[in-house]
């Protein structure tokens, strides 16, 4: 509904003009609804129109009661500078829960994306390495970032940026020909890549030679050696297998694995073109990319022995991206002590000149904590995603077994499952991502406080209601909405009314946070409804019309929980 639109045209009008778009900003929401549903400041008039702002309001006013024909706005009253537009609640509740409840899973979507790119990169581990915590971070955020993208029509891709390549790897062989055993990865590929990539740092403290047979196999991985690139096929696909069974535990998938190695062979043309803008310098032996900024220190691009890094790779990656997607948006979803690493890399591309840099994000993240450290200490001071997923989903089978009214759910397993992941992913998105994620399973699990869980339980709880009526026969299509517009009522309305435009912050912020609150702020106030106006006992027109609000509550909370990744479940 658009009831912004509706009132601007009112004003503009009421000024002699046509177009409402140019007061549709300065509407504002009173802080108290007793001050109407949509506020205009008439300051800003006050210098055109050389009037003071009262008077400007109440001049308005007068036009605006004389023309308007009472539909969805019910009243107009002047406070100060102010003019307070009060709605025709029933209008509004008959748009919104009609919205809701033709659209469904589409409410709320919209299609202002047609025609656009947006690459979202997150995850991103590294071959051979733990996934540990911030990858988890990167993972939950990135995802929920392309939900919301591709909800507003966006053409979205997301991909899975692998550690995959580097010097580490010539390392990795050369302990794998000394003291790997095949068998033994294939049981637990990380734990045992891990362990003889230690033993090789150690050992090679005593014998500097290992370095040099680790940088030869490299090399050999480079040039496309047949053995060699035939073990390192093996650790990318060990790791992925692990890798994936986290992935499906959350539910998420990849469109692209294109990770570093990927762009192995597209960094000799990156150098060329750097070279052919002259903005390549000798460094120590090294070839760097200097900036003005003095802050900014300069990005190596070939170190002395003539090898690629990290950042040439990210070069390479952004140009192969603008050619092969034509991106609108190139989005990396990567920890915020990464920062200063994607601000060389897109000022390197701005240098090359190749308008690439445009449209790339990088989205950052802040650390997590664990104050209460009970996790598992398995993995000494890495946090493992995995342990965190197997501790949520058991915690939160021993809260329901202990719950009078839940404890009888049938699917335990799955019931669990998905409660105890949501509840993970809902603590990584619930705060502005800059901050510090404080995670302790307290609040992560607390059924009654701001976590998944309660919210799942809101609309686990509506659901309920509704399935009963159906089982009753009841058909509540032909309610009366005026009768729902209690004060309960109609802020859950409003609330609903908001999903777009708290779908379309989030995408302009890159915060998904903004769909957690809402979504915690919609259960709060589905739950407010639900104890305030009894539904089942209530008159049957007026049950009817709560049914369909209940309904509609039920649609909007799990389209914002799939937003962010959670999965909702029937029953709990
Ligand atoms: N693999 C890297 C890490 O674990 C993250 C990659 C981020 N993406 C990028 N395009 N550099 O730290």
């Amino acid at each position: 509904m658009n009831e912004k639109m509706t009132v601007a045209s009112l004003i503009a009008n009421a000024l002699g003009e046509t177009d409402g778009n140019n007061y549709v900003k300065f509407l504002e929401t009173p802080p108290d609804r007793k001050m109407g549903d949509l506020a205009f400041p008439c300051f800003q008039l006050a210098k055109t129109l050389r009037k003071a702002p009262p008077m400007i309001a109440k001049d308005l006013c007068e036009k605006i009661e004389a023309a308007r024909t009472p539909d969805l706005v019910d009243n107009v009253q002047v406070a100060g500078g102010y003019l307070n537009f009060f709605l025709n609640r029933k209008a509004v509740t008959e748009a919104v829960i009609g919205a809701v409840l033709t659209q469904r899973d589409d409410y709320g979507k919209s299609d202002e994306g047609a025609g656009k790119k947006v690459l979202v990169e997150f995850s991103s581990p590294n071959i051979a390495k733990p996934f540990h915590i911030g990858h988890l971070v990167s993972t939950a955020l990135g995802s929920s970032l392309e939900r919301i993208y591709k909800f507003l029509g966006y053409d979205t891709v997301k991909i899975n940026h692998l550690g995959d390549w580097g010097t580490q790897f010539g390392k990795l062989i050369s302990a794998y020909k000394r003291w790997g055993n095949e068998e033994a990865v294939r049981q637990d590929p990380i734990d045992e890549l891990l362990k003889i990539y230690v033993q090789f740092h150690k050992e090679a403290e005593t014998q500097p030679e290992l370095e040099d047979e680790a940088r030869a196999y490299f090399k050999a991985l480079e040039d496309g050696n047949e053995e060699v690139t035939r073990l390192w096929k093996f650790f990318v696909e060990a790791s992925l297998t692990e890798f994936n069974r986290m992935y499906d535990m959350l539910g998420i998938s990849f469109d692209s694995y294109a990770g570093e190695s990927f762009y192995s062979d597209k960094m000799p043309e990156v150098v060329d073109i750097m070279r052919a803008k002259n903005i390549l310098e000798e460094s120590d032996g090294a070839q760097v990319v200097r900036f003005e900024d003095d802050n900014m220190p300069p990005c190596i691009i070939l170190k002395s022995d003539g090898s690629t890094i990290y950042a040439t790779r990210d070069i390479a990656a952004a140009v192969y991206r603008k050619r092969h997607y034509d991106f609108f948006k190139n989005i990396y979803v990567v920890g915020t002590p990464q920062a200063l690493h994607f601000k060389q890399v897109f000022s390197c591309l701005d240098k090359m000149g190749m308008d690439c840099a445009e449209g790339c994000v990088h989205v950052g993240f802040g650390y997590v904590r664990f104050p209460d450290r009970v996790l598992s200490t398995r993995h000494g001071d890495v946090v493992l995603l995995e342990d965190v997923l197997t501790e949520a989903v058991e915690k939160t089978r021993e809260i329901i077994l202990q719950s009078a009214t839940s404890k009888h759910v049938e699917d335990l397993d799955y019931v669990s499952e998905k409660i105890g992941v949501g509840a993970v992913l809902y603590a990584f998105l619930k705060n502005g991502r800059e901050r510090d994620i404080i995670f302790t399973w307290k609040d992560m699990l607390d059924f009654e406080g701001e976590s998944g869980p309660y919210v799942q339980y809101a609309y686990a709880r509506g659901k309920s209601v509704l399935r009963k009526t159906a089982e009753m026969g009841i058909d509540y299509s032909g309610a009366d909405l005026g009768l729902a517009t209690s004060d309960e009522e109609y802020a859950l309305v409003m609330l609903l009314n908001r999903f777009q435009s708290v779908v379309r912050e989030a995408s302009e912020k890159y915060e998904p946070c903004v769909v957690t609150r809402y979504v915690t702020e919609l259960a709060q106030q589905f739950n407010k409804f639900y104890n305030n106006c009894s539904i089942m006992k209530a008159e049957d027109s007026v049950r009817d019309a709560r049914l369909k609000l209940t309904e509609a509550a039920c649609i909007c909370i799990r389209s914002a929980l799939n937003l962010i990744g959670v999965e909702v479940v029937e029953k709990m």
